[in-house]
This record gives C-alpha cells, sequence and structure tokens, in this order.
C-alpha cells in the first residue's frame, strides 16, 4: 500500500534527480555544443558521462571565456598629438618626483626631455640601468618609457608603474614637449 509519505518521497526523488539531469544537460550544452552525446538512449550511464565532463569543460570555457575578452579596443593615438592641458593634469602623478623648473628631486628634472639624451641631467645620481641605456628620449622611448617603465629599463629606479592609456601618456608627452624648447 502507498501511502502520501512513500509517493511523496518517491515523486521528490524522481523530481530531483530528472532537475538534475536538466540542470547537467542545460550546463554541458551551455558551454560546449554536445554533439553525439545528444542520443539519450544512454540513460544512467549518459548521466555518469555528462557529470564526468563537465568541471573540465567548465574550465576550458571560463579560460576561452577570459581569452576572448583580453584583446582591448586600444584608441588609435598619434604620437605627439596630445592634449598638453590634459597633460598638466596627468602630470600631477608625475610631481612628487620629477620638477620642470631645472631642480633634481626623487627623479631628475624633466624640462627639455623631450628629445634630450637619456640619463644626462648633470648631478643626478641615475642607476646603472639607466646610465646603460643610452639613446634619446624620442616620443617613440617616452610612450614606451611611460607605458611600462620597468619592462622599457629593466633594474631602473624609477618606482612609477606606468600609464596604461595611450592617451594620458600622449598627453603628459604633449606636455612635456612643451616644457621642452
Ligand atoms: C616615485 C618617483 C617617480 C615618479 C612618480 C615618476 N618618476 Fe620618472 N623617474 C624617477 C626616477 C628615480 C628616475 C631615474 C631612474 C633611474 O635612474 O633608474 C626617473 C626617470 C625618468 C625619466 C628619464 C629621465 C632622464 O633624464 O633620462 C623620465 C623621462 C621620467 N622619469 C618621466 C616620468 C613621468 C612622465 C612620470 C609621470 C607620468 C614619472 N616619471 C613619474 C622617479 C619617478
Amino acid at each position: 500500500m502507498f501511502n502520501t509519505m512513500t509517493l511523496t518521497k518517491a515523486a521528490g526523488a524522481l523530481l530531483g534527480s530528472f532537475l538534475f539531469f536538466l540542470l547537467m544537460a542545460w550546463a554541458s550544452s551551455a558551454l560546449y555544443t554536445v554533439g553525439e552525446s545528444q542520443d539519450h538512449s544512454g540513460g544512467e550511464h549518459e548521466q555518469a558521462d555528462m557529470m564526468s565532463a563537465a568541471p573540465g569543460d567548465l574550465l576550458a570555457a571560463a579560460e576561452g571565456d577570459g581569452a576572448a575578452a583580453e584583446p582591448e579596443a586600444e584608441t588609435m593615438v598619434v604620437l605627439g598629438d596630445g592634449d598638453a592641458a590634459k597633460g598638466a593634469k596627468i602630470f600631477g602623478k608625475c610631481k612628487a618626483c620629477h620638477s620642470l623648473e631645472g631642480k633634481n628631486g626623487v627623479g631628475p628634472h624633466l624640462d627639455g626631455v623631450v628629445n634630450r639624451a637619456v640619463a644626462s641631467v648633470d648631478g643626478f645620481g641615475y642607476s646603472d640601468a639607466m646610465k646603460a641605456h643610452g639613446g634619446e628620449w624620442t616620443l617613440e622611448a617616452l610612450n614606451d618609457w611611460l607605458a611600462n617603465p620597468k619592462d622599457y629599463i629593466p633594474g631602473n629606479k624609477m618606482s612609477f608603474a606606468g600609464l596604461k592609456k595611450p592617451e594620458d601618456r600622449n598627453d603628459v608627452i604633449a606636455y612635456l614637449q612643451e616644457h621642452s624648447n
């Protein structure tokens, strides 16, 4: 004899496993197109397959999404075409260490830095890495340097992470250029 309790339990269990199966099927089809495992004749076996397949696919799908989201749409900037007024504000990040009035601080003064020889300010104690670098601070060099100082001249002692946005670099370079003639 079935009593209500047994029925409810049985129905619950059935519904529960059905829901679980639906969820797994949904999850795996959401992550990848199921292909040949779409055939549902497998029953229990099928479900086990999906369960064992799911975690790896989850990971792969997550990685795939990350890679797809990676390429940032970089705004086109023309070097030397920055906005000096905006650059003056961005230079606020440099001020703690750099002056534009010919005085050295934590960093060398930056007046006339555009096209100035690298590590050429008298009386400033440059790092060996900086002294060994050579060349001039062309617009391109400044742009690369400010994007990632650590990568551009490994071992230098400027404690500054860099300016990620191309526009910010271009603007601050325009500001430096104004103070270079
Ligand atoms: C925390 C201090 C600090 C900040 C902030 C900083 N710098 Fe520097 N900067 C330095 C130091 C120190 C050096 C010298 C590095 C060396 O000798 O290795 C340097 C070197 C430079 C040089 C090379 C100068 C030369 O004579 O060859 C340039 C150009 C420069 N910084 C630009 C900037 C700009 C632009 C900013 C802001 C966006 C900035 N720095 C932010 C400390 C700083």
